[in-house]
């Protein structure tokens, strides 16, 4: 039958995006418009600063998603947007933009959550097999979610406080790297010949759940042991024995997680899943044990909205549609 095009949009942090994508696995058009260049100065996001620049860009990425696309507003099945969970303001931004132009055009609302965006980002890319598990790991999430079949989520695992990209950057501000800090860790991690040992968090021998923060305060307290001891420190040592102990676990219970639920494939999802250190820890380890490993390209890795597009037409196929009271949530439940 005719090809289904879904517009998605994608505001939930600090990257404006909208992309047109084919039956749920092929990219028209993927724009997406990061504001890092902004929030560098700050040293992180702000929230009032990343809601302001996506009423400022989203129009215009709409339109360039369109014409990329080589389409017209008319070609269009359905307008997709993320409704959570993520910065409230940012959220509204893309919500809104989304109802007016599937009111406009008469088009289904899909709103969907940006966890799912993040797993089926794999899809444009990849065949999935089910039952899957997925390890989404970024700025805002670190979650082993169990996917028995297309679009049931069950999240096993979860930070208990920080999220890893959320480490890293926290790790990478007091090294005095740019900011995102964690493509500069990753790097230096991979260049230095030394780690300094870092506590590992497992927490329960039977949990799946995450910690961070500890692991983050005693990088710190050895960065200020030096600095008051008057001790220089390679940042680069810091970076690998930081990076050595969240890749240990994270990867550990990954595997195990994908060994208990009798996965077919293990996905790796959100921004960290860039981390080349993760990525070849993790091709190891599923090599070793003839299970597939599933990771999306850097550009789909990061905030998209191709990946919202193609999770959206899992809702497509099932006439799952939201209706135009649709809220944006910033802590919506997967
Ligand atoms: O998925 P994403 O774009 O936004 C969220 O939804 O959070 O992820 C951004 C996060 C940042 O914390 C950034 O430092 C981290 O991904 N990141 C990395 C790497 N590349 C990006 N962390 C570790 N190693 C990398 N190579
Ligand atoms: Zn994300």
């Amino acid at each position: 039958g005719k090809p289904v095009y879904i517009l998605a949009i994608e505001t939930s942090c600090d990257e404006t995006s909208a992309a047109i994508v084919e039956n749920g696995r092929i990219i028209r058009s993927n724009v997406v418009s990061s504001q890092i260049e902004t929030h560098k100065r700050f040293g992180g996001v702000v929230p009032e600063v990343a809601s302001r620049q996506h009423v400022e860009t989203v129009t215009w990425i709409i339109e360039e998603s369109i014409r990329q696309a080589g389409l017209t507003l008319g070609d269009l099945s359905a307008v997709a947007v993320t409704q959570g969970p993520g910065l409230v303001g940012s959220l509204l931004v893309g919500m809104i933009a989304a109802k007016s132009l599937a009111f406009m055009q008469g088009l289904p609302l899909i709103g969907v959550h940006h966890i799912a965006g993040h797993i089926y980002a794999n899809q444009l890319v990849h065949e999935l097999e089910y039952p899957l598990v997925s390890l989404v790991i970024s700025g805002g999430h670190t979650e082993i979610v169990y996917v028995e079949s297309p679009g049931s989520f069950r999240i096993i695992g979860q930070t208990r406080d920080d999220a890893a990209g959320e480490a890293y950057d926290k790790v990478g501000r007091a090294l005095g790297l740019p900011y995102p800090g964690g493509p500069h860790i990753d790097r230096l991690a991979l260049e230095s010949a030394a780690a300094i040992s870092m506590p590992r968090a497992w927490l329960e021998p039977d949990s799946y759940d995450f910690s961070f923060s500890g692991l983050k305060s005693a990088v710190l307290a050895v960065i200020n042991q030096a600095r008051m001891k008057g001790q220089t420190l390679e940042a680069s040592h810091v970076a690998r024995g930081f990076q050595e102990s969240v890749i240990e676990v994270v990867a550990a219970k990954a595997l195990r997680a994908a060994e208990e639920y009798g996965a077919k494939q293990l996905l790796l999802a959100g921004g960290v899943a860039a981390n080349r250190g993760l990525r070849n820890r993790l091709g190891e380890l599923c090599l070793e044990r003839g299970l597939p490993l599933l990771v999306p390209p850097l550009s789909l890795c990061t905030d998209n909205a191709a990946m919202i597009g193609a999770a959206a037409f899992l809702k497509w196929e099932r006439g799952q549609y939201s209706s135009m009271e649709m809220k944006a949530d910033p802590q919506l439940k997967l």
